[in-house]
């Protein structure tokens, strides 16, 4: 039994009409409809997939279907708003919320109490749960009032001249740090022969990709030639720091890390600057270049810190 195609069509449907931007009424919840639609039609295949597997076997299928929903939820809304930030609380919370509902419906199904009233009620029960939850973030509220933030992805070619990276002379190796779910540089260095890594939450880990949270992404100090965030590490931590509760310290904490991880001679080049925390930066220890990117609305500016020009 494979849930994925109907968790990968309720995120479709969340996706055009999300859970966040319903009515108060709760029943209006539009995935609810299709989910107890779904449940009704396919009920004989899914009773007769219980009563086959040993509960080892159902064990197993309820954590697949919660793990991808889990994954699918969070892509569906970071989607909607790249700023939104899903931490490992909030990610079990959402999973818990899962787990529950996928046990309730079978359950539900195996005991043979079924009505459509039980079915309908665990559904928009479970759907207010987990808006319940998403409501409590942040940025989510922006959703609701319909401001889209999409996040974009763009050509190694583009990044590699907006950030004016020296390729003859980049030392490895090299860290890209929210490098995209399609890592276009870290792919293009890499067929340069080039030592590169990307991280990014929307990665498929790999031999030189790593799914990962940059909070989590364990940085060794003094190791990295290069480190590059381009529209990524740095635009997160421009908005947290003007953002009313917004998570500056975590991100200033980071931005240090980073700053130590670099090996002495090593670069990190980003945009957007962040001068707020730049001109902290001691003389002796970075020097910060910076070049401006011509862009019609915004004055942004495209920044290289290198480590290490002890001057004794
Ligand atoms: C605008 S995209 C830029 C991608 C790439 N650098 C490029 O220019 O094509 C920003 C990236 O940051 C990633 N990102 C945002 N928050 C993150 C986090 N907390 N941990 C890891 N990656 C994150 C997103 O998944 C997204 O791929």
């Amino acid at each position: 039994m494979n849930s994925n195609n109907f968790i990968d069509y309720i995120s479709k449907i969340n996706a055009r009409m999300n859970i966040l931007t319903t009515s108060n009424n709760k029943s209006d919840l539009p995935v609810c409809n299709y989910a107890t639609e779904y449940i009704v039609n396919n009920r004989k295949l899914l009773t007769r997939f219980i009563l086959l597997n040993n509960k080892e076997k159902l064990t197993e299928f309820v954590h697949k279907t919660v793990d991808y929903a889990t994954k699918r939820i969070i892509e569906t809304i970071i989607d909607l708003n790249q700023y939104i930030y899903i931490n490992t609380f909030l990610r079990k919370k959402i999973a818990f919320v899962y787990e529950d509902y996928v046990t309730k419906i079978i359950k539900l199904l195996y005991f043979k109490v079924f009505n459509i009233d039980n079915l309908s009620q665990i559904i928009t029960e479970h759907y207010v749960k987990l808006s319940n939850i998403l409501a409590s973030i942040n940025e989510v509220k922006l959703i609701k009032r319909s401001k889209n933030i999409p996040c974009f992805e763009y050509s190694a070619k583009f990044q590699i001249e907006l950030l004016n990276i020296d390729l003859n002379n980049i030392k490895e190796p090299i860290l890209d740090l929210g490098c995209g779910s399609k890592a276009y540089l870290v792919k293009y260095l890499s067929t340069l022969g080039l030592d590169v890594y990307g991280v990014d939450r929307l990665i498929e880990s790999k031999s030189n990709t790593i799914q990962a949270d940059w909070f989590n992404y364990k940085l060794k100090s003094n190791y990295y030639g290069a480190i590059i965030s381009h529209l990524s590490f740095t635009n997160h931590f421009k908005r947290n720091h003007y953002k009313k509760d917004g998570n500056h310290i975590a991100y200033a904490r980071k931005y240090k890390d980073l700053l130590n991880s670099l090996k002495p001679g090593g670069e990190f080049y980003y945009t957007p600057d962040l001068p707020f925390i730049e001109q902290f930066l001691s003389p002796d220890l970075f020097t910060v270049t910076k070049k401006a990117i011509n862009h019609p609305k915004m004055s942004i500016q495209a920044v290289k810190i290198t480590k290490g020009s002890w001057r004794h």
